[in-house]
């Protein structure tokens, strides 16, 4: 794993950004692998900007997110389709066919499951993989425990990521129990990952991760196993780690 650090959010989401930007000038046709979350939210203002003032095009990208929540539809304001059209989708020139999310509102979320494993099989590999990380260490929805084998899964939300993401909900009972989440092998199977961290609430989680305890309890740590791995952080997120 690459650790680069960078001395704040902005330089960080400005160097993820020509990361991506790259890979769609090598490729055209290049597949991303999205995250929803506060972290790319800057990632995605400067990849909105590439398209008006570096003249980046989305036309061929495909891209495909890690997860959403089951039981909000796609017209669901809190929806990961919804923030996802809403910070980016909307914003660039890609085509909505293109961009796959799991479905949260399915007949069955085990076919949902299956057929979202497939997506990832058929449409990708993953050529670029964007990943945030939960304080927990979890990597998509994939919570601590999560087995290293796992594929597209329906997950129950621990307490703590409900509780964290209860700020964009009007009241937490309203956050979902449930969400659909690509796993960590279905991750794994990117042809390079790039995982973002910043501020100092994810310093602990940088710190566990960079001490290289591979574990199934610090999900996250199981990207030890991947060789194109790059961790880019700003200066609070490397906080506790020692130099
Ligand atoms: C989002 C996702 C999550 C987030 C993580 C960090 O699609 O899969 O794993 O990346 O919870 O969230 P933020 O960026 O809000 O701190």
């Amino acid at each position: 794993m690459k650790v680069v650090v960078f001395d704040n959010y902005e330089e960080v989401s400005v160097q993820v950004a020509q990361l991506v930007e790259a890979q769609i000038l090598r490729n055209d046709r290049s597949v991303l692998g999205l995250a929803t979350g506060s972290t790319p939210l800057g990632l995605y203002e400067r990849l909105i900007e590439g398209v008006t003032s570096r003249g980046i095009s989305y036309q061929n990208v495909r891209t495909i997110n890690l997860d959403e929540y089951l039981g909000l539809g796609e017209g669901h304001p809190e929806s990961y389709r919804t923030f996802m059209t809403d910070n980016l989708f909307n914003k660039i020139d890609i085509v909505t066919e293109n961009t796959y999310i799991p479905d949260g509102t399915p007949d069955s979320a085990e076919e949902e499951c299956l057929r979202y494993e497939q997506v990832i099989d058929d449409v990708g590999p993953i050529d670029l993989q964007i990943l945030g990380i939960g304080t927990n260490g979890h990597i998509g929805f994939n919570e601590p425990g999560t087995d290293s084998n796992s594929l597209t899964h329906v997950v129950e939300l621990v307490a703590s990521t409900r509780e964290s993401n209860a700020r964009f909900f009007p009241s937490i009972n309203e956050v979902p129990t449930h969400a659909i989440t690509t796993g960590i092998k279905s991750i794994l199977k990117s042809k390079q990952i790039i995982v973002m961290a910043t501020g100092k609430d994810k310093a602990e989680a940088v710190k566990t991760l960079l001490s290289k305890d591979m574990n199934e309890s610090f999900p996250a740590s199981i990207l030890w196993n991947h060789d194109n791995v790059t961790l880019i952080v700003d200066r609070d997120a490397y906080q506790l780690v020692k130099s």
